[in-house]
């Protein structure tokens, strides 16, 4: 559904002296399958969005290529627009229409009728726990309200192929649960393609088939959630040993079957024993069969699963890097000005938009 070889997005800020270009984006493949969710995380001004938005034809490429449903994004942005969805990390300026009339004349604007744009709409809505609010004003919603209101805008029309930038931020546990559960059935009923980013670890492992982590423009690591944990750091397995005179004896077996970071480093601290394990999961049963036909016995064992927040920091240094300090965020030349799925800034653009996808 997505394919993208060598994109780059370079932004150029200031003027004269003062100019500077920004590598935003540098370098970028990726590939994603029919029905895939995957998660794209990285740290803030890692180059999520400007992908995102390369990828969505808001923002023409710099350098380098991709095809979106088969589409170009260079050559033919209006296939690509009216075949996926998009909901923006800023989310959407709205008119002063009532919300449930803002989503049945976006949905009419992707070909649906105004009878099934209102039907797919207010399903949306109670799904997304929006009811009794058809008739508001975008204006007069709360926070999470909206960003779950954008959502709906995204959805309405049923794109085979769904950009979620941020969707869970701002939304309170309740509405990012029932999110998630949405997320799930759109890929598992209707087969549906979903690339998102977030910055919540635990959501791109519940949610992704697959992940990519971006940082600095670059993605430096694609795996599955299991295997990205199994690479980089290993389970933790910890022992409690019974008797203190056994203590040795049990780290050596515990470095027996610990493959990672250097052939097993384990940490002895009174009679605790500790050490990562490439699968814990396998290894554990005959480690304890080890031990005891050794005649060792334990007080406890603990298998301790690596978080995405090991495997993100092992690859970026930081969780919440800003990398503003090398960055200066301004103009951009190449910015196409012209929203779609998710109306952008101002009512002009969204003119522009509606324009375009007629
Ligand atoms: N229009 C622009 N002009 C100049 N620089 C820009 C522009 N848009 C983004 N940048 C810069 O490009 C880099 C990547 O920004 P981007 O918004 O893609 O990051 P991100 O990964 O989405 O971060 P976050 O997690 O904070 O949303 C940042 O350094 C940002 O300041
Ligand atoms: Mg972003």
């Amino acid at each position: 559904m997505i394919h993208a070889r060598g994109l780059v997005q370079v932004f150029t800020t200031g003027k004269g002296k003062k100019k500077r270009e920004v590598r935003a984006v540098d370098g970028v493949d990726l590939d994603v399958a029919e029905g895939e969710v995957v998660g794209f995380l990285g740290p803030n001004g890692a180059g999520k969005t400007t992908t995102l938005r390369m990828l969505t034809t808001l923002l023409r490429p710099t350098a380098g290529t991709a095809t979106v449903n088969g589409f170009d994004v260079v050559a033919d942005p209006v296939s690509v627009r009216r075949s996926i969805g998009y909901v923006s990390q800023a989310g959407g300026t709205f008119s002063q229409a009532q919300a449930g009339d803002e989503i049945v004349d976006h949905g009419m604007l992707y070909g649906l009728s105004r009878a099934e744009a209102t039907r797919r709409g207010q399903a949306l809505f109670s799904e997304l726990q929006l009811d009794g609010l058809w008739e508001r004003m975008p204006k007069n919603m709360s926070g999470g309200q909206k960003r779950r209101l954008d959502i709906v805008m995204g959805l309405v029309h049923q794109p085979s192929l769904v950009f979620l930038d941020e969707p869970t931020t701002g939304l309170d546990p309740q509405a990012r649960a029932n999110l998630w559960e949405h997320i799930r059935r759109l890929r598992t009923e209707r087969g549906a393609t979903i690339f998102l980013t977030t910055h919540y670890l635990d959501e791109a492992d519940e949610l992704s088939d697959r992940i990519l982590i971006i940082d600095n423009g670059r993605i430096v690591a694609a795996d599955t959630p299991d295997n990205l944990k199994a690479q980089v750091s290993g389970d933790l397995v910890a022992l409690e040993v019974a008797d203190a005179a056994a203590v040795t004896t049990a780290a050596e077996k515990l470095a027996s079957v610990s493959g990672v970071n250097g052939g097993g480093r384990i940490e002895v601290d009174g009679r605790h024993v500790r050490g990562r394990v490439p699968r814990a999961g396998r290894a554990v049963p005959g480690l304890l069969r080890d031990l005891d036909a050794s005649g060792i016995s334990l007080d406890s064992i603990e298998v301790i699963r690596p978080t995405l927040d090991d495997v993100f920091l092992t690859l970026t240094g930081r969780s919440l890097r800003d990398a503003e300090t090398e960055r200066d965020p301004g103009g951009d030349p190449t910015e196409i000005e012209s929203g779609f799925a998710a109306p952008t800034s101002d009512e002009s653009s969204r003119r522009t938009e509606q324009e375009v996808a007629r």
